[in-house]
């Protein structure tokens, strides 16, 4: 059955409150709040919630309740009426040193809790110089996802680590092909036919058109410029794809 696509914001530690109100004065009647995601800071994320957002967390500790100062559990996200938690974002794996076992732990402990999880995962510039990519992205799958038997609540970004924020992006075919890989891998060890795999990596209104015409695309993570008014058109191009396809599902995509 042909997925759905799916735009995700992840607005980093980014905009005050005051910000956020103008923000939503201008996205909330413009986003389909059916297949958008919002990630904002943590502490606005009630403003959301209160305007129908599908909202996310952009990181979870992987302990339930405790003595962790400043961290925030899956349990306590999904008692917000949060949905989906970023895992593994290059972010929290660079500054925070986040390890492919913690972020195994933190999927788990995701998935315990009914939160859907996103999953980053992606080269660093010299990876794919080494041409490495395919084995990095595999590691990180079969670590990433260690015990996990549903995934029907995965999510897979594919977000090239120097593609983040550098408004660099691989070539439509490259982004293609680490999609097809990633869809490849998860049938080779888990079976798995249906996931779906987003793109993130300086999305922007110049670069979405194309983005959007990506074959086995199924969304996109936008950081930067999710924060700013030409996310919307970013939103509505991706959309619009989706609904493009569905109405001519049997003609085949050129590239
Ligand atoms: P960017 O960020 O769109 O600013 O490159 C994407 C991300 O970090 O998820």
């Amino acid at each position: 059955m042909k997925s759905s696509k799916l735009v995700v914001a992840n607005h980093k530690m980014n905009m005050t409150s005051i910000d956020i109100n103008q923000y939503l004065k201008k996205i909330k009647k413009e986003i389909n709040v059916e297949n958008v995601i919002i990630c904002p800071t943590s502490i606005y994320i009630p403003y959301f919630l209160k305007h129908n957002f599908k909202v996310g967390i952009q990181n979870v500790f992987y302990e339930n309740k405790g003595a962790y100062t400043g961290e925030i559990s899956p349990r306590q996200a999904k008692s917000m009426e949060i949905d989906y938690a970023i895992v593994g974002h290059s972010e929290r794996r660079n500054y925070f040193l986040e390890t492919n076992q913690e972020i195994n732990k933190k999927v788990r402990l995701c998935l315990k809790n009914n939160l859907k999880v996103i999953l980053c995962i992606g080269e660093t510039k010299e990876e794919k110089r080494n041409r490495k990519t395919e084995e990095v992205l595999e590691k990180e799958i079969i670590e990433n996802l260690e015990g996990v038997k549903n995934f029907k609540d995965i999510i897979i970004a594919y977000e090239p680590i120097w593609a983040i924020g550098s408004k660099k992006t691989p070539t439509m075919k490259e982004i293609d092909i680490s999609i097809r890989f990633i869809k490849q891998i998860m049938r080779k060890h888990y079976h798995v036919d249906n996931i779906q795999v987003i793109y993130g990596g300086s999305v922007s209104e110049e670069n979405v058109q194309e983005i959007a015409t990506i074959p086995t695309l199924d969304g996109v993570l936008v950081g930067g410029a999710s924060i700013k008014e030409e996310f919307i058109n970013i939103a509505k191009t991706i959309l619009k794809a989706d609904k493009n396809e569905q109405n001519s599902t049997n003609i085949p995509k050129t590239r």
